[in-house]
């Protein structure tokens, strides 16, 4: 697949064409929208599966709608390796056999990591015996699961949270150290992903930690990070991915939150220009513990997860969306003081974040959307050059003449969910194929440049309608709609443009 201005303009005709028919058609799943994408959407097998204790709903959830799975404690180093060298992948087995059956791609979770390690290994001292501890154990977890785990995070959390940072040391009062740091050094870590390629050269090798998803400027975990993989880059350290875990808090206790998701966009710029994936492994939109769980909490946590499945779509390096549970019922979080922070409640129904996150991939058509195992992403600046602006004119024209005879102007969609085309490289291509209109957004007023009249459609980010005009001309006040992030649809004629907008 090409990933150009071309394809996706040629694909977004086919959305709105198809319209009528999506809605009306078979029920969609994550999972399915994912696959079409050539993208994972993941989830945790709680630990309270491998135990027998959950309801058949659940299972016939995860299957339904994950295409991959990570076990949530099973192959930690204390469960694999609870006295030395003695091994017990049994759990871990089930996870990929289960993935197996049911065709999904299988994370392996952790490594090296300084939690969750038995008793016998944090009574070691000695950096020679360290090393040949964490070796035998990658040796022998890696050489048991070769070819079943398609991706290994083979270190785990092993940066500071304050800054400077730097490698996580001695344990403080809040926070534990590093077995493996404070005896071995910063070479662990270099000595684990070779020690893991050399096992298995299939599997993908990550980085995982988490506040990845603040920011990557000066005095950042994030920015520290990117300095570590482009060392190990230059010295042919086999690092193929970064997982940001981000598990994160609801907006409101948590106002710094706001640009995350655009946060991990800017992160996964930076590790494309390495060659390396950005995956989401651990996602988590917690609301603080305490707070209502009501309409508008959930509403707003749905807009968030629309934000990071948004970015997850339109960056090509980026390949699993995993979200670190199924239902908040056996979620981790009260641990974190915070709750409710999954896309099923309690009873396994969906939560307004599911239907964020439908809207969201069928807002990205599949021919947008870049498959990163598949295709090279380290070529796409070069595909874009070649992508000429005259090529991307008779595209547009061609969009625009199929939206024309397709006439897809939508009547009342007040119940329907309605699929939503991204912005910018589609709204390039309509614009200039008409030069009829531009929208901008001041204050509450939305004003489109262009002479017709035109309908204004503004719809939340779970894709449900909010505001509607059917004449607008010049501006009209959105002064009704509650401030938060939209997308709005301005259609005049025959020809329609999307984008999306932050009403503040
Ligand atoms: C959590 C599990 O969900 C809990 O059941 C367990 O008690 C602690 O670990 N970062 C990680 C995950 O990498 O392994 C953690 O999982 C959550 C934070």
């Amino acid at each position: 697949m090409k990933f150009t201005r071309l394809t996706s303009g040629v694909v977004l005709a086919a959305t709105v064409i198809g319209l009528g028919a999506s809605v009306a058609g078979a029920q969609e799943t994550l999972r399915g929208l994912a696959e079409e994408r050539g993208r994972y959407v993941g989830s945790i097998l709680n630990s309270q599966w491998f135990s027998g204790g959950l309801p058949g709903n659940y299972e016939e959830t995860q299957k339904r709608e994950f295409n991959a799975v990570v076990c949530e404690n099973e192959m930690k180093f204390d469960a694999t390796e609870p006295s030395q060298n003695n091994f017990n992948f049994n759990n871990g087995d089930r996870m990929v056999k289960y993935a197996k059956q049911n065709g999904m791609r299988a994370r392996g979770h952790a490594l090296a990591w300084h939690s969750q390690v038995p008793n016998w290994v944090n009574s070691h001292k000695n950096k020679q015996e360290l090393l040949g501890i964490l070796k035998n154990h990658i040796e022998k977890t890696v050489g048991h699961f070769k070819g079943q785990i398609d991706e290994w995070d083979v270190v785990n959390e092993a940066v500071n949270d304050n800054d400077p940072h730097d490698w996580r040391a001695t344990a403080t009062n809040s926070r534990p150290g590093s077995v493996w740091f404070d005896n071995i050094g910063a070479e662990f870590l270099d000595s684990a992903f070779v020690w893991t390629h050399r096992v298995d050269p299939d599997a993908e090798l990550c980085y995982n930690d988490y506040n990845l998803e603040q920011g990557i400027g000066e005095g950042s975990k994030a920015g520290f990070v990117l300095k570590q993989v482009k060392r190990w880059k230059e010295m042919g350290i086999p690092i193929t991915c970064v997982g940001s875990q981000t598990h994160v808090e609801d907006t409101t206790t948590a106002p710094e939150f706001n640009g995350a998701a655009e946060n991990l966009r800017a992160f996964a710029k930076e590790l494309a220009k390495l060659g390396v994936k950005l995956n989401i492994t651990e996602l988590d939109i917690g609301i603080k513990s305490g707070m209502p769980v009501d309409a508008a909490a959930l509403a707003r946590q749905g807009h968030f997860y629309r934000q990071f499945m948004d970015v997850f779509l339109e960056e090509p390096n980026m390949g699993e969306f995993v979200i670190w549970g199924v239902s908040d019922k056996w979620s981790w979080l009260g641990g974190l003081n915070r709750q409710a922070g999954l896309i099923f409640n309690d009873n396994l129904q969906k939560k307004p974040a599911y239907d964020s996150l439908i809207a969201s991939l069928k807002a990205h058509a599949p021919e947008t959307v870049f498959n990163p195992y598949k295709d090279d992403f380290t070529k796409l600046d070069s595909i874009a050059k070649a992508d000429s602006i005259a090529k991307a004119d008779s595209v547009a024209k061609a969009v625009a003449d199929s939206i024309a005879k397709a006439n897809p102007v939508v009547e009342d969609t007040s119940k329907q969910i309605e699929p939503i085309a991204p912005a910018d490289s589609t709204e390039v291509l309509l614009s200039r194929a008409y030069g009829v209109f531009g929208v901008k957004v001041s204050g509450r007023t939305l004003n489109i440049s262009g002479d017709a009249s035109a309908k204004v459609q503004v719809f939340d980010m779970q894709g449900r309608p909010v505001f509607s005009d059917k004449a607008v001309k010049g501006s009209v006040s959105l002064a009704t709609v509650p401030n938060g992030i939209y997308m709005v649809r301005v259609t005049s004629g025959t020809s329609s443009l999307v984008r999306r907008i932050a009403l503040k």
